[in-house]
């Protein structure tokens, strides 16, 4: 097997669907794997045949979390250089996920455990199988939930849910996980594929370039303050303007007003007839 295996992909119908692929460990994130997840994304990002990013897992896991051999204590083997070499690595892919240039969402098939909350976190949207597994095991092992998984489930969830998967190391399943909103959605694994790929097939209607300046909007506003955030949505939306080489506003209203061919109340203006 080569080290390129640990990360599989294939591009169809405007999607990618990304894969951990190291099933036989339970899609532990391995050095390798992480170096490998930053290749793949900067291959994948500004393709014109890519318009959402999936990313699921291989086997029974999405991911079992950060390598416990191979992440930390190989690393730590190595030292601080090696440590934080590694931390750079994963904490790199993860950031470059959260600021993808594409929508993406999490298809979560299994296992999510520990350092799985940052690219969980990282993907726009996420929707689970209902028998998945959610669980911040690090306080079974004697650390806390680092790499920025403190912040993600803070982030993410009400204090005593966040503090109860961290104090206690209990699972949720797929459906308690979308109770808590740790995800959009929970279905039968059997129909988790064809789900999320109806939910990427909607994403593809909208804009891109509103899609992109929305996502990063939401991940922006909640430190600001009501002025700053006002303030920053009017200059996006200019800045977007500028990117949007289709006018897609414009041809949007156009639609509606003059053309009538459709209601943005009810679903996206028919992107094929801008002009660029
Ligand atoms: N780091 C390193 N190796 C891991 C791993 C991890 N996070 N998760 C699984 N593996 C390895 C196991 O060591 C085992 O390797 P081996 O076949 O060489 O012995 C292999 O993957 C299969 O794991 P196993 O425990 O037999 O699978 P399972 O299906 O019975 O259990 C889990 C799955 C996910 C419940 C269990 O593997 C586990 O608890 N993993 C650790 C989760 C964790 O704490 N992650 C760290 C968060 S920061």
């Amino acid at each position: 097997m080569s080290e390129l295996d640990v990360v599989k992909y294939r591009v169809e119908d405007r999607i990618a669907w990304v894969y951990f692929s190291r099933p036989e460990k339970r899609n532990a994130m391995s050095p390798t794997l992480n170096r490998r997840m930053a290749e793949v994304l900067d291959e994948l990002e500004f393709r014109d045949d890519v318009g959402v990013l999936v990313l699921g897992g291989e086997g029974t896991a999405w991911s079992a979390g950060m390598d416990l051999k191979e992440y930390f204590r190989e690393t730590e083997a190595q030292g601080l250089k090696g440590v934080r070499k590694s931390q750079r690595e994963s904490y790199g892919w993860f950031r470059r996920l959260r600021w993808f240039q594409k929508p993406t969402i999490a298809m979560v098939n299994g296992w999510c455990f520990g350092g799985g909350f940052g690219p969980l976190f990282a993907c726009d949207l996420a929707i689970t199988a209902d028998d998945a597994k959610f669980g911040l095991s690090e306080i079974n092992w004697g650390i806390l939930p680092g790499g920025g998984v403190t912040k993600v489930v803070v982030d993410l969830l009400a204090m005593r849910d966040a503090m109860w998967l961290t104090l206690t190391g209990e699972l949720i399943d797929g459906r308690k996980a979308a109770e808590w909103r740790l995800v959009n959605e929970s279905v039968p694994l059997d129909r988790l594929e064809a789900r999320v790929r109806e939910v990427a097939q909607l994403l593809l209607t909208k804009n891109p370039v509103a899609l992109k300046f929305a996502k990063d909007a939401i991940r922006r506003v909640g430190t600001m303050t009501y002025d700053e955030a006002e303030d920053y949505l009017v200059r996006m939306q200019e800045a977007a303007n500028f990117h949007d080489k289709s006018d897609g506003r414009k041809e949007g209203i156009r639609q509606f007003i003059d053309e009538k061919s459709y209601k943005p109340g009810l679903g996206a203006y028919d992107l094929s007839k801008a002009s660029a």
